[in-house]
């Protein structure tokens, strides 16, 4: 006979007793049609049987999962049901779901943080959610009122609070996924879906650590293109990645370098949005990436970094288009100075060398430490970053789980 599970009901962000019944189906939250998330709704199952913790060294990204997670589902005719956070287990889905045939999926990636007091703290959760809702809006899946996500997600993480690691260069990555969950195979509008929170502790996403990487410029393959989803965190944008990265991988190089266009202008690299730091045509030091052209995933790492390098206003900073010629070419004439990329798993990952064209482009990394696995600029943005993420520097990014 299963063990008593402890069942709550989060109530103006206070743990209550609730009168659910174990294994009860979520409800709809009160307020009838097209009912909005509703965090004081909040429900809690815990489970009865808690997972050992995994030891930090022994970590590898996104292979140990948290005791719990959170799921809200949602229908056409009653909006959003009540949040439920439940032990971490399979889904039961009809497998006509048109997320299994049609790619009706879209997700977020953002870390809990545990500071040098023991606080938790979450990186500019607001911008996860807005960009949630711009990738849901694509799909026609329902929008969410994110200050409500994060109030739940803040209760998940009081809950699994010991699945958060000790450490910079630890923490806990959180995977809010949304997903049709319409059992039809009709391609048209889904009239259900569910959001689902999982989290996995974590240390550095690449097996190699905080190392600098090699890339490979694809000119086959595009990873998005204008009129196309580039700038939506969709499933449907990673699975076609795959074949061409584990074709740079058999060619010796770590990441695949996207660009496009005739003369190969920069997209991303990997999963990252890409920076380069050089001294420009025109004899500037800049640091540049990509614009939101609506190809570039608008990563939350990415504003970040631009704001923080406009802000101490040492060098040019900017969004504008450029192209793996120009960088070649800055290379050849020894202009080209780092090259990284950025995103919310991989934080800031250095660049050592591109192949373009049947070429290597080695990029010096930092000349005064050749043993340094980033240049002075990547370094010091990982370390600002960092310094806000886990609390050392104050900021209002930093929001703490109280
Ligand atoms: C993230 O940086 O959060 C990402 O989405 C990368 C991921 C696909 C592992």
């Amino acid at each position: 006979m299963p063990a008593m599970r402890r069942h709550y009901a989060l109530n103006g962000l206070r743990l209550l007793h609730s009168t659910a019944r174990p294994g009860a189906a979520a409800k709809p939250a009160p307020g009838g049609e097209h009912a909005g998330i509703r965090a004081a709704t909040l429900q809690t199952t815990l489970t009865d049987s808690p997972k050992p913790i995994v030891p930090k060294e022994k970590l590898v990204f996104g292979h140990t999962f948290s005791d719990h997670m959170l799921a809200i589902e949602w229908t056409a005719g009653g909006g959003w049901g009540r949040p439920q956070i439940k032990p971490y287990g399979p889904l039961q889905l009809d497998p006509s779901c048109s997320v299994f045939h049609y790619a009706f999926e879209c997700f977020e990636g953002l870390k809990a943080y545990r500071d040098a007091q023991g606080k938790l703290r979450l990186f500019r959760p607001d911008r996860n959610m807005a960009r949630l809702n711009n990738s849901a809006a694509r799909l026609h899946l329902p929008q969410v009122d994110g200050a409500e996500v994060i109030e739940c997600i803040k209760e998940l993480l009081r809950v699994d609070k010991r699945w958060v690691p000790e450490g910079q260069g630890y923490s806990l990555y959180l995977r809010p996924t949304l997903i049709s969950t319409e059992n039809t195979l009709g391609v048209h509008r889904a009239n259900s879906a569910m959001l689902y929170v999982i989290t996995s502790p974590c240390g550095p996403y690449f097996p190699t650590g905080f190392k600098a990487v090699s890339l490979y410029c694809d000119e086959t393959n595009v990873r998005a293109w204008p009129g196309g989803v580039g700038n939506r965190k969709l499933g449907a944008n990673y699975a076609p990645s795959i074949g061409p990265q584990a074709e740079a991988e058999s060619k010796g190089y770590q990441q695949v370098l996207w660009t496009i266009g005739e003369d190969h202008e920069l997209m991303e690299v990997g999963t990252m949005n890409l920076f380069v730091l050089w001294r420009n045509d025109a004899g500037e030091l800049e640091l540049v990436t990509p614009p939101l052209d609506g190809t570039i995933l608008p990563g939350v790492t990415r504003e970040s970094i631009l704001e923080l390098a406009r802000g101490w206003g040492e060098f040019a900073v900017s969004e504008r288009k450029v192209s793996m010629k120009q960088v070649a070419k800055a290379s050849n004439e020894g202009r080209l100075l780092e090259v990284f990329g950025a995103g919310t798993a991989c934080v800031v990952t250095p660049v050592h060398r591109i192949h373009f064209q049947g070429r290597d482009y080695d990029i010096p990394l930092d000349p005064a430490h050749p043993e340094s696995q980033a240049g002075p600029i990547a370094a010091r943005i990982y370390k600002t970053l960092l310094a806000i993420q886990y609390g050392d520097t104050p900021s209002k990014w930093s929001v703490v789980v109280d």
